[in-house]
């Protein structure tokens, strides 16, 4: 049986996510790709580190080059995140003629240009899915489902830690602290829960959202943010007699090619379908001139959801090796942004 060789960078909640699916979805992805998608290493920090799930030991490596130079392996899986020094560790990988996969929207947001020229450079697909909503294809439906459309509004729920937080709050009375610990236990805050709280994780994922929905390379300094830290129960309980609901939400308009993109806590009046989203769900409201309302729902965080969105594009990425056309993948904005930078 062919075999496609996988290097996972990354063996937190999001990565065993991805080995279990690879194992448990093993006949379903051989049926579309007709390859068996096989894991060869696994870079982590620490390889005695207890870990839940069962693994070879032998894939663990705490040596960056034996994935990124490892003459083996054909795609990467990033789940580490952080931008360094993964994004040296992600040109070195396509310097090397790898594919990519991650779902760090750190590194999508702040170095995707950067990231997606070199792809186009080597033939190599990057996809990055699973930066964005989660489990919810949110980048596809933009890119591809609604590409003849002209956008001129998206509204989201994009942070699955900061909706947890505010419904256990509205819902619980759960004091801020206890449900934040909660969302870190459940594997859904970031390493640096602050991100999320102050709410620039959704600003980075507005600014992906706002890039590839409005095709200009759109750049998170320009996002206008404000997290929920300051948010108190008051707020809420006041809000819910008014009948709101407060949500963490990120705004992107576009108006004649002015664009405004903004992320905030924001009273929804409760008969508003984005009031409903609750708990870890997230949503984005996609206004286009000619296709009208839309709405994409789901999960927006934790292990299964994520990695949903991961092994997709990793199939996307077999079937593109077979058909020989990997490095056309979602780089069109970001590309039109190089090419008119160089031109200059
Ligand atoms: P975790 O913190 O759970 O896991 C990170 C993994 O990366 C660990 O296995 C760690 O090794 C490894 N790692 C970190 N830094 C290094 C390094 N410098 N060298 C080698 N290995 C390293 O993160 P998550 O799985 O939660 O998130 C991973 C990525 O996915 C992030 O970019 C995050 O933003 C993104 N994401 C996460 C979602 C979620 O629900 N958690 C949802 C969508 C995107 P070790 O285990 O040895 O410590
Ligand atoms: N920390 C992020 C969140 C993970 O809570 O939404 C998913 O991108």
């Amino acid at each position: 049986k062919k075999q496609v060789k996988v290097g996972l960078m990354g063996l937190g909640t999001v990565g065993t996510g991805v080995l279990r699916i690879l194992e448990g979805h093993q006949s379903d992805l051989f049926k579309q790709t007709g390859l068996e998608i096989v894991v060869e290493k696994i870079l982590v920090q620490d390889t005695s580190k207890e870990r839940n799930i069962r693994i070879n030991p032998e894939w663990l490596t705490t040596d960056p080059y034996a994935v990124l130079r490892n003459p083996n392996i054909d795609i990467i899986i990033e789940v580490m995140g952080r931008t360094h020094p993964t994004k040296e560790y992600i040109l070195e990988a396509l310097e090397n003629g790898k594919h990519v996969v991650t779902a760090n929207k750190d590194l999508v947001a702040m170095h995707g240009a950067e990231i997606l020229s070199k792809a186009e450079e080597k033939g190599c697909d990057v996809f990055y899915e699973a930066s964005v909503g989660g489990g919810i294809p949110i980048l596809r439906a933009l890119v591809e489902g609604l590409s003849s459309d002209r956008i001129h509004k998206m509204m989201g729920i994009v942070n699955g830690t900061t909706n947890y937080i505010l419904t256990k709050m509205s819902k619980e009375g759960a004091p801020y602290e206890k449900v934040l610990k909660e969302a870190q236990e459940l594997g859904y805050a970031e390493a640096d829960p602050t991100s999320d709280v102050e709410g620039l994780d959704a600003a980075r994922k507005m600014a992906i959202l706002s890039t590839l929905g409005f095709h200009v390379n759109y750049h998170l300094a320009d996002v206008q943010v404000r997290g929920i830290s300051k948010v108190t129960a008051e707020d809420i309980h006041y809000g819910k007699k008014l009948g709101y609901e407060i949500k963490l939400l990120g705004i992107a308009q576009n108006d004649d090619g002015c664009i405004e993109v903004s992320v905030q806590p924001t009273m929804i009046h409760h008969t508003h379908p984005l009031a409903s989203v609750n708990g870890v769900f997230n949503a984005v409201y996609v206004y286009g001139e000619a296709v009208g309302e839309t709405m994409f729902y789901g999960p927006g965080a934790g292990e299964l959801p994520t990695a949903t969105a991961i092994t997709s594009d990793l199939v996307t990425v077999v079937k593109n090796m077979k058909l020989g056309v990997n490095g056309r993948g979602m780089v069109a904005p970001y590309r039109e942004t190089i090419l008119k930078t160089s031109e200059q």
